[in-house]
């Protein structure tokens, strides 16, 4: 094991034995400590499902990435384990970036971004990403020798070699194929697909898509590309892309392509994107397929430009809920990992509860819940909800019915930077707003309107004695209102062996 892999093992060790595990995000996984981005080789091995994510064990920022890594049964109870990957090689020395993993021939294989720096004839320096491989046996992974195995070289002549980042790995009959975030010398965002028979030897397939609109950011992270229903999928996460009316309302955005797409010649004949979420901190999806065939999607509960954690807390960065995906007139639908449902405990339930101006309803309150609200076809126009609030503190949710606007405005949920705290969403049902499922787990709000229709993630940094939930009808209505306790083991309480 290389120096800076013990060291950082033994740093977050010694770091999770002094963390107030009351303030952290109860089944959400969480920065160990330190900073947490993108998940990475979201993957099942040996029949457990293995999250790593972008990781900096020192700081609350980010710095020089390592590979964090966390193992489930069921999506919501996490082990954390010992970091998996260090930045100490040549050819990995500046970060290890995102990537992917596959079990193969009965090892874990990761795929992931080495980030360098070369020395130029002028001898000035440039940054190189190049993709490469460790394998492991679930918890100690041995970066492959002939490292990068994907080189920016292999790339037709325009493509950008600084920023080739984020392979997502797949097996197809009897060869692996990697899809790597690209763009090119005109700024268009771009994924190449590279095959390999043995994961060592790749070469270059083809681009597989490209911003050719102009209008889907510039570089595009983080890709991922799989069959869902009867379509396939493409996600990415451009950056620096313009909002669009209703849509792409957060700068570095993640959207998903439907499309069709021909196995034998490559090609993806891909339809206008779309938003995977539309709350304010939703970024680097990556998905994995379980053993029952479902669809899981997780992603990183935070915006790059938006801080929302007290200033006294040393940690920073969750990962969502992981979701299940599935397609429905010609959407993404998503819904919270079903796994959860075991975890609900004291239900509190009202059938046709009525709401009349600001209410309160006995044992509707929480910050680790899982509330569904039913609108039904009530009369009225302006319907509201306060979550984790009290006299001080709120995060406010309003649905105004003639223009089927719901708007989310966090200005109260203690934040103290100056940073985007509203959002608009058009829902997208011609009905209107029928339902919304809010998970709440401390720190984030997680809404699924309309059964996963359409989703908005939102971090908040709101005190604990916050817990109430006030509702509000500016006229006397009728709803329906289902809440459960969640409780669990802490995600994160395995103090990693060094
Ligand atoms: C996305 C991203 C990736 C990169 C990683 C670095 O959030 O910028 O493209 O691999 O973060 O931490």
């Amino acid at each position: 094991m290389s120096n800076l892999l013990e060291k950082a093992r033994s740093y977050e060790t010694e770091k999770l034995i002094h963390m107030d595990l009351d303030k952290k995000p109860l089944f959400h996984i969480s920065a160990p400590t330190g900073w947490i981005n993108d998940p990475n080789g979201f993957s099942v091995y040996d029949g457990k499902v293995h999250l790593f994510y972008q990781y900096y064990p020192y700081d609350k920022v980010w710095g020089p990435m390592h590979w964090g890594h966390s193992v489930t049964t069921d999506m919501i109870c996490w082990e954390q384990l010992p970091v998996a990957l260090a930045p100490d090689q040549e050819y990995d020395k500046i970060g290890c970036f995102s990537g992917s993993a596959i079990e193969a021939e009965g090892k874990h294989v990761l795929v992931y971004t080495g980030v360098t720096k070369i020395k130029l004839d002028d001898g000035s320096e440039q940054e190189r990403q190049n993709q490469c491989i460790a394998f492991g046996d679930g918890k100690d992974y041995v970066k492959y020798e002939n490292n990068p195995v994907v080189t920016g070289e292999m790339l037709p002549e325009g493509c950008s070699r600084i920023d080739f980042r984020d392979p997502k790995i797949w097996k197809e009959d009897d060869t692996y194929y990697l899809i790597v975030g690209n763009k090119n010398d005109r700024q268009i965002g771009q994924v190449v697909l590279c095959s390999s028979k043995d994961l060592k030897d790749w070469k270059f397939e083809t681009v597989l898509a490209a911003n050719e609109t102009g209008k889907i950011g510039t570089m595009w992270e983080c890709p991922d590309f799989f069959r869902l229903g009867d379509k396939h999928v493409l996600i990415c996460s451009p950056q620096d892309m313009k909002a669009q009316k209703y849509e792409f309302h957060n700068g570095h955005n993640s959207v998903y392509f439907l499309g069709d797409y021909d196995s034998e010649t490559h090609k993806f004949e891909k339809e206008a994107p779309h938003a995977l979420d539309y709350g304010l901190d939703f970024y680097a999806p990556q998905t994995t397929e379980l053993a029952d065939g479902r669809r899981i999607m997780i992603a990183w509960m935070k915006s790059w430009d938006a801080c929302v954690i007290p200033n006294s807390q040393d940690w920073q960065g969750m990962m969502t809920l992981p979701r299940e995906l599935s397609l429905e007139d010609g959407k993404i639908r998503q819904m919270p990992v079903r796994e959860i449902e075991k975890y609900r405990k004291n239900p509190c339930k009202y059938e046709k509860a009525e709401i009349d101006k600001e209410t309160t309803l006995s044992g509707i309150e929480g910050r680790t819940i899982d509330l569904t609200v039913e609108l039904k076809d009530n009369d009225f126009m302006i319907f509201s909800m306060k979550l984790a609030s009290n006299k001080e503190y709120e995060t406010k949710f309003t649905y105004h019915k003639t223009d089927r606007m719901l708007e989310i405005d966090r200005t109260y949920c203690g934040v103290t930077k100056d940073i985007v705290c509203v959002r608009k969403i058009k829902i997208a049902d011609p009905a209107g707003l029928k339902k919304m499922r809010f998970i709440l787990d401390r720190q984030s709000i997680e809404l699924f309107i309309n059964d996963g229709q359409q989703v908005a993630t939102t971090a908040i940094c709101t005190p604990l004695e916050a817990q109430e939930i006030h509702f509000f009808s500016d006229s006397k209505i009728q709803v329906n209102v289902e809440k459960y306790d969640i409780r669990c083991e802490m995600a994160h309480t395995t103090i990693c062996s060094k």
